[in-house]
């Protein structure tokens, strides 16, 4: 049988499926996590919750301005990326782009044996989304890559499925959703019927990127999502983000926490 997305039959139909883990790989406890942050605001708390040390020997090559935090954590050894600053504009490096090529880089290095996507995100009301829910998302795709055209259509949308958490959705109190991911921060009219057809409860910036890199190099991820701004509410999404990022934020590493406190100790199948 083909594997799954590998041009195969499950891919001709566009059906979603979790990156391919090995029977060994599910039964052997978790040793090593890959958190993967976009903001330094999302990360700081974590770094200092966990009490991780900035690696100044840097795995990645010269030059990026990707940041790597290390430590051990219980039985579990924790390292935490994101994607750093722009080196001319010195803001966060949000989006797609870094996303993917530092998850890529950290795989590479580190080898971990699960990643978790954090991060905040837009939430759509319709779907009962409100500002503070955290999300345990159950699905991915992307909103902002249409290719009109059959099979490229479905490779544009690139929906894939988190690994199977079911014990995760049973006992820890998370919403659980699925998200949409595009490069803006907006929504156009064209994101917004992706998003439907994409039955996302919230979008981002990062999430289906990741995705992308870790079903290629089958790495089990989960991601997990917080809600600072209603996309489908009444105030100006930038204004609600700003205003709520810090707040959002303590909810979203409460809940990493409670998830890594979880998982140490366990298999992937006891997930
Ligand atoms: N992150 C936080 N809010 C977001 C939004 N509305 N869209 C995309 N990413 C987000």
């Amino acid at each position: 049988m083909a594997p799954p997305h590998s041009g195969g039959p499950d891919a001709a139909a566009g059906e979603a499926v979790a990156a391919p883990v090995d029977q060994q790989q599910q039964q052997r406890p978790i040793s090593s996590i890959l958190i993967i942050i976009a903001m330094q605001t999302e990360a700081t708390p974590l770094v200092n919750k966990f009490q991780l040390k900035e690696d100044l020997d840097a795995v990645f090559p010269k030059g990026a301005p990707w940041v790597r935090y290390y430590g051990t954590y219980k039985d579990l050894q924790i390292n935490l990326v994101w994607p750093g600053k722009d080196s001319t504009l010195g803001v966060d490096c949000v989006g797609t782009v870094s996303a993917a090529l530092v998850a890529y880089a950290a795989v590479q290095a580190l080898k971990p044996d699960l990643i978790i996507n954090a991060g905040t995100a837009g939430g759509f009301k319709a779907k009962g989304a409100g500002v503070g829910d955290v999300y345990l998302i159950s699905g991915v795709a992307f909103h902002d890559r249409r290719i009109p055209i059959p099979v490229f259509d479905l490779y544009g949308v690139g929906s894939r499925k988190p690994c199977s958490t079911p014990n995760i959705v049973k006992d820890l109190n998370l919403k659980i959703g699925k998200l949409s991911t595009g490069d803006s921060l907006d929504m156009s009219p064209q994101d917004e019927a992706s998003i439907t057809a994409n039955d996302a409860a919230v979008k981002d910036m990062e999430g289906a990127a990741v995705a992308y890199v870790a079903e290629m190099l089958q790495v089990p991820t989960i991601f997990i999502k917080a809600v600072t701004d209603i996309v489908d509410g009444d105030k100006p999404t930038t204004e609600e983000f700003l205003k709520n990022l810090a707040a959002v934020t303590i909810a979203l590493d409460e809940s990493v926490t409670q998830v890594v406190d979880y998982i140490d100790g366990k298999c992937l199948c006891e997930l």
